[in-house]
Parts: structure tokens; C-alpha cells; sequence
């Protein structure tokens, strides 16, 4: 284990470009395999995620591999031209890689085993297993009381059936799986969303040639319902891919700025897709002097130059409804709300204590150790903003990259040094996190 230490940081300045995008990263690996011929794509993420996606691709057929120039190629073998892997794909941290993939294996005739590490192994799969399972798949999960849990194993159908599908949870990773599940199903499978949550499958079906509607089906009082429906059996055109870079990454280098005095920077080519930029529209809400500049069209998804500086900030209510498109930005939050005057507020959030540790209870536990005031509610926290905060606490990172990286973001403003336990887990998602916060100013050291 690596413990890393984040000591305060002088004004932040700079251009920086952060890695890829997680999730698209995932999905043009998984599409580029599902094309026939080769798709070129540029500016993976290299993170620990992404790479055991590859394996598991690579591990059904795929072929892929690296250019001298970084790109990365995927040779894929088409709908329904995937093999059976010969042995268990170990997914590691990632939940995005173990669910999708379980879409993708469940209408194939083969049996998959997934594996993960400690954390992914007791999230919940049942969500996932349940959709797949009306196609016609079966699930077992040995280890597992009571709910889904890896490891399991799917026994793919031979002859699925189309499906119609209401999600009871806002999710992206579950809605995938099942559009990918569709592809190698005859006629018109559909997937109801209550609430619209990241659309970067959807976008890149559309971007390959898969023929795919989205229907609004009207607003209820806390909702937005939308009905999307994939043909089956599509011929997938191979096309180059270029990945912008992870606004959720991001969000991490954009909340050191606006806590550190004296701060400018822009970070270079981030997407902004809708579905993904409500840390931002919280943030300019408290105050943030925060730019999309150079607004442009890549692949398909919406990309900026992100300028931001340091400014005052005040605490706000985050609508519940906003949750989808900030999901995995609620961590960074609590930092920015941290220095905030006032109170902020953020509720409805049930789905943050199944991610990558309960990040309700994770974050609560280290912002009280660091001096922040902060009160825990089963859906969310209330959090009221100082003008200083003491920090000098040590932090337990759970398995969790984001942890990590919002703990060490906030002792770039502390009066005393935060360390964390385990900064091997930042791999995840954000390769280079350090280097590239000090190399803005930061001053986070590590030792092994
Ligand atoms: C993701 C969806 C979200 C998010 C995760 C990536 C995706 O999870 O938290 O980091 O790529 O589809 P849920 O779908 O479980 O909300």
C-alpha cells in the first residue's frame, strides 16, 4: 500500500489534460470488440478499470493492443462472435466492467465466471442478474446470503427473447447492460428510465450505426421517464473514437482550484455531455467561477476547455433529482462544501452507500476526523462550511479511488497535512493523479 500525504498547496495554475473518460473508455473497448474490422481509439483511460475490461475482451476473442503512438486498437469479432473465456474474468475494482460485460455474455451461448477484489465483491449484482435473467440467462453465485454478489457465474441463452425492462434504480451500468444484452436479441428490446441517467451507450450505438429511439414518456412529479428501445442484431460499423477526457476526474483538480487561493487553470478538452455535468451547475450555484470554453462536438459527445478559479463559495440544497448526472462527484463535494459559508444540503443519495465503499458513511467518518461539521442522514449529509478547517487526520480509503483523491484534495487547504492510507487505489480511474495535482501546485508526497 501506498500512503500519501497532501500538504497545502500554494496557488494552483496551469494547463492540464486529466485521463479519459471511465465509462466511455469501457464502452468503445466493449463496441470496438462488437464491430467488425478495426476501431482506432484515442485517449483510453489506462486505468486499472478499463485495463481489466480489456483482459476480459481480449479473454472472449478481441484482439487488442497498443500503436507507438498510444492509440489504442481493437479488432473485434462482431454481434454474437464472442468465445467462451476459459477461465474466470477478474474484474478487480470495477463495477462498470463487471456489470456491462455480464450484459454483454448473458445472450451468448457460454458460461462466464466474474471475480473482483474485496469492494466490488460485495456490491449488489442482483440489480443487474434480474434484467438478464428475463432474456433467458441464469446466475449463480455461490458465495453470496441473500443478495447477488460475485463471484458469479452466467449461463448465457442460446435463444433469447426480447425484453421490456423498467429500471427501479437510477443506473446507467444496469441500463447498459441490458441494451448491450439486446444486441444479440432478435426484435426490439426497451429499457424504461425514471430518471435520465449517463447516455454515452445510447450515443455511441448511434455513433456505430445501431439503430436505437429514445422516447420521452412524460414527467411525473419527481421524474422524467424515457423509453429506449435497440434492434437486435445490428451489424456494428468499426469507426475511430476519440474519448474526451473524465469530467468526474475533472471535478477533483476543479475543487482544489476553487479552495486554493489565488488559483487559475483550465483543464483541457473535458466532456460535458448533460449527463454528466451537475457537479459543475452545483458548483456555479455556491459561487464557482467556473467556464466551458471552445465548445465542440467529438464522437458524438459535447467537450470544453474548463477554466476555473478560485473563489468564494456558499453552501447550497442539491435537488435529489440532480443525483444521476453528479453520482460519483459527491465525495469532491463535501470538500467544496467544506469551505463554503452555510449549510449545504444533499439528500437522496441512497445509491452512494453501494458504490465503491458506502460513501456516505466513508466520507462522514473522515470529514469529522479532519474538523469539518458534518451530520449523516441515511439518504445524504448536511454539511456546514468553515473559513478554516484543521485537517491532520488520517484516512482509511476503503478500496476507494475517490475517497482518496477528495481527502488529499482537501489537505491542499487544511492547516494540517491529510494522509491516506492507500493511494494505489487512485489507479482505478486517475493514473497520475499526483503528478499532474502538483504539477498545478500541489504538494502530495507519498511512500511505499
Ligand atoms: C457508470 C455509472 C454509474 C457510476 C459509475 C460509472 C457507468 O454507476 O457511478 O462510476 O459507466 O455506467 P450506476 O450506474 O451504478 O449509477
Amino acid at each position: 500500500m501506498t500512503h500519501l500525504t497532501s500538504s497545502k498547496a500554494s496557488a494552483l495554475s496551469g494547463h492540464v489534460k486529466v485521463p479519459g473518460d471511465k465509462s466511455i473508455s469501457h464502452r468503445a473497448l466493449i463496441m470496438g470488440t462488437l464491430a467488425i474490422g478495426q476501431s482506432r481509439i484515442s485517449g483510453l483511460l489506462e486505468g486499472e478499470d478499463v485495463m481489466n475490461t480489456a483482459h476480459a475482451l481480449a479473454a472472449m476473442g478481441a484482439d487488442i493492443s497498443q500503436d507507438k503512438k498510444g492509440d489504442w486498437l481493437v479488432y473485434g469479432v462482431g454481434v454474437g462472435g464472442l468465445c467462451q473465456a476459459e477461465n474466470p474474468l477478474e474484474m478487480g475494482n470495477s463495477g462498470t466492467g463487471a456489470r456491462l460485460i455480464m450484459g454483454l455474455v448473458s445472450t451468448t451461448p457460454h458460461k462466464t465466471t466474474f471475480t473482483g477484489d474485496r469492494s466490488l465483491s460485495s456490491r449488489p449484482m442482483g440489480r443487474v442478474t434480474d434484467p438478464l435473467e428475463k432474456f433467458g440467462a441464469e446466475f449463480h453465485s455461490p458465495d453470496s446470503q441473500g443478495g447477488m454478489t460475485l463471484p458469479i457465474t452466467v449461463t448465457g441463452i442460446i435463444d433469447p427473447l426480447p425484453i421490456e425492462y423498467e429500471v427501479p434504480v437510477p443506473s446507467a451500468q444496469v441500463k447498459s447492460a441490458i441494451l448491450l444484452a439486446a444486441l444479440n436479441t432478435p426484435g426490439k428490446t426497451t429499457v424504461i428510465e425514471k430518471t435520465p441517467t449517463r447516455d454515452h451507450t445510447e450515443r455511441m450505438f448511434e455513433h456505430l450505426g445501431v439503430e436505437i429511439t429514445t422516447e420521452d414518456l412524460g414527467h411525473g412529479p419527481h421524474n422524467k421517464r424515457t423509453a429506449i428501445t435497440v434492434t437486435g442484431h445490428p451489424e456494428l460499423t468499426a469507426r475511430d473514437m476519440i474519448i474526451p477526457t473524465d469530467p468526474s476526474s475533472a471535478a477533483f483538480a476543479t475543487v482544489a482550484a476553487l479552495i486554493t487561493e489565488g488559483s487559475d487553470i483550465t483543464l483541457e478538452n473535458v466532456g460535458i455531455n448533460p449527463s454528466r455535468t451537475g457537479i459543475f451547475t452545483t458548483l456555479k450555484e455556491m459561487g464557482a467561477d467556473i467556464s466551458f470554453q471552445n465548445p465542440r462536438l467529438e464522437c458524438g459527445e459535447p467537450v470544453a476547455d474548463i477554466r476555473v478559479r478560485y473563489s468564494a463559495l456558499k453552501g447550497v440544497s442539491v435537488p435529489p433529482s440532480r443525483a444521476p448526472s453528479m453520482i460519483d462527484e459527491y465525495p469532491i463535494l463535501c470538500i467544496a462544501a467544506s469551505f463554503a459559508q452555510g449549510q449545504t444540503v444533499m439528500s437522496g443519495l441512497e445509491e452512494l452507500r453501494v458504490k465503491e465503499s458506502d460513501r456516505i458513511a466513508v466520507m462522514v467518518k473522515g470529514l469529522k476526523a479532519c474538523g469539518v461539521s458534518v451530520i449523516e442522514q441515511e439518504d445524504g449529509m448536511t454539511l456546514t462550511g468553515q473559513a478554516t478547517i484543521t485537517g491532520g487526520a488520517q484516512i482509511k480509503t476503503h478500496l476507494d479511488h475517490r475517497i482518496a483523491m477528495a481527502f488529499l484534495t482537501l489537505g491542499m487547504a487544511t492547516d494540517h497535512p491529510i494522509g491516506v492510507d492507500d493511494g494505489a487505489v487512485i489507479e482505478t480511474s486517475f493514473p497520475g493523479f499526483c503528478d499532474l495535482m502538483n504539477s498545478l501546485g500541489a504538494n502530495i508526497t507519498g511512500e511505499t
